[in-house]
């Protein structure tokens, strides 16, 4: 099974992602999260994106498929993924059909979370409060206006891309975090 799920900054992707991969027990692959442990290890890929990510901006194309084609080819991945985060614009989305073709495998469900924007401030902020441990350098209000815009330039074409496969469902990411979960749930055919 493998899953993606779009959305934009603070939509839900890491929260619902982590549901899945429980239900399913297929690994998460969030490229945020890949990008931001490369940083905290001080690699060589960490030193490369730091500054790009502190400032809201999309790391490079080439630099992402490098992430994403070391990673899906690993042990773990072989019954499936949950790709949080990626694509994120259509040369990215390109890239994963020739990726998933290399291994052998298709896109089974692509989720987009629907959020309204102007929630999108305070969903960021209290995720700093909640997670004080990991305050993350691009959740400052500045920057989040720049993830955003990318995010509209960039990421939300996709839907477009995306929409006439009949594998894509765009759900309401507003409802609570259990019931954006079990529509998700539903969609995936794995509710109880
Ligand atoms: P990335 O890590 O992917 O961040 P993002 O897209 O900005 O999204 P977030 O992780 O902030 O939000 P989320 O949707 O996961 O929401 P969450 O579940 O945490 O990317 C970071 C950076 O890495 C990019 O800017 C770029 O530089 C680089 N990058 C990554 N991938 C790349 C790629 N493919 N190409 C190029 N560059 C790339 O939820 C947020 C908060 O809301 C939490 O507090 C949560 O508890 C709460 N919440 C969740 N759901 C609900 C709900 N239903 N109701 C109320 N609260 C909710
Ligand atoms: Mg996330």
């Amino acid at each position: 099974m493998i899953i993606i799920l779009l959305g934009p900054p603070g939509s839900g992707k890491g929260t619902q992602a982590n549901f899945i991969q429980k239900r399913l027990n297929i690994p998460h692959l969030s490229t945020g999260d890949i990008l931001r442990k490369a940083i905290k290890d001080r690699t060589e890929l960490g030193i490369t994106v730091e500054k790009i990510m502190a400032n809201g901006e999309l790391v490079s194309d080439e630099v992402i498929l490098n992430v994403i084609r070391d990673r899906v080819i690993q042990d773990d991945c072989k019954s499936g993924f949950i790709l949080d985060g990626y694509p994120r614009n259509i040369k990215q989305a390109k890239s994963l059909n020739i990726v998933l073709e290399e291994i052998n495998k298709e896109i089974n469900k692509i989720i987009l979370l629907d959020v309204n924007f102007d929630s999108l401030k305070s969903r960021i902020s209290s995720r700093n409060k909640e997670n004080t441990a990991e305050t993350r350098a691009d959740d400052t209000s500045e920057v989040l206006i720049k993830r955003v815009e990318e995010y509209k330039n960039q990421t939300a074409p996709l839907e477009n891309y995306y929409k006439n496969n009949k594998n894509f469902n765009k759900i309401n990411g507003m409802e609570s975090i259990s019931d954006v979960s079990l529509n998700i749930e539903n969609f995936l055919d794995i509710a109880n």
